[in-house]
């Protein structure tokens, strides 16, 4: 597979999945806020993620239900407002998009309307049909979310990986299918096993992205404040942690702490 990588000023959806046509792999990670989104963005990442797991991450919920399409509105206005180069997907939230077409595409539009986001993201696949649809209809892309779902996390009951056995496999290919089918540009397949990713990925000929489903996929996703060490009690197997933040601003937070107990902070440089 070639790493040659084509200079992109913008990325665009377009541009997904011509990466995938040159085998240039897609790099995707999350943001809430603008001061991560700021540096994402300049670090080169293709894609960021306004994902509904801002619901665990910045709120402290244990699922991703309770964040409201207000909140995602606010975090995706925030990381936009960040951003000159990369695609910014924005969740849909769990509540906003189950009840029926109409509805879910009320939502979608409001994301783009009052957030600036270029696409959204939903979880699921036949079930959700006709919603895809619709918000395709309206001209808004569509990245689909399938293999572990977390707004399903109670219908599962566990997050452990998804579609092991033959039966669950089948349908999340026949998913994965459906959703090109519709028009999607991508799909994200969260917590599956490697072959399986590895068999959509070579079967459907948009972008398969993947987080915890192996390197056989066209482009990767973490949660960025996993990645970076701030979450410390979370260790997936498919995580890899390229930075100890939580050590490392624990550290900066004591020092902070005790110079200013210490009366060192601030000094006659730090001061008018
Ligand atoms: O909300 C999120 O962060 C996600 C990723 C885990 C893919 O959906």
């Amino acid at each position: 597979m070639s790493t040659a990588k084509k200079e992109y000023k913008k990325i665009t959806v377009k541009s997904l999945v011509d990466m995938k046509k040159n085998g240039e792999k897609i790099s995707m990670l999350t943001a809430y806020d603008y001061t991560m989104a700021k540096i994402l963005d300049g670090a080169g990442i293709d894609v960021l993620l306004v994902g509904d797991s801002a619901s665990n991450v910045m709120a402290g919920h244990e699922t991703t239900l309770p964040i409201t399409l207000d909140q995602m509105i606010y975090h995706a206005s925030s990381v936009v407002r960040a951003i000159d180069r990369c695609l910014v997907v924005v969740d849909l939230p769990f509540g906003s998009y189950q009840s029926d077409p109409k509805e879910a595409l009320r939502s979608a539009i409001r994301i783009m309307k009052e957030s600036g986001g270029h696409s959204i993201k939903l979880e699921g696949g036949k079930e959700i049909k006709d919603s895809i649809k619709r918000i395709l209809n309206a001209g808004i892309p569509v990245m689909g979310h399938l293999g572990l779902t977390p707004q399903s996390i109670y219908k599962f009951g566990t997050y452990t990986v998804r579609a092991k056995e033959e039966q669950e496999a089948e349908k999340l290919m026949a998913d994965a299918i459906m959703l090109e089918k519709l028009g999607c540009f991508a799909v994200v397949l969260e917590k599956v096993p490697a072959k399986l990713a590895k068999k959509v990925a070579d079967t459907i000929s948009i972008p398969v992205i993947g987080i915890g489903a192996g390197n056989d996929v066209d482009g990767q996703v973490l949660v960025t404040h996993d990645m970076i060490g701030m979450t410390h009690e979370f260790h997936p197997r498919f995580l890899r942690r390229y930075l100890d933040l939580f050590k490392d601003m624990t550290g900066a937070f004591k020092s902070y702490i005790s110079d200013v107990k210490t009366g060192d902070f601030p000094n006659e440089k730090e001061q008018y």
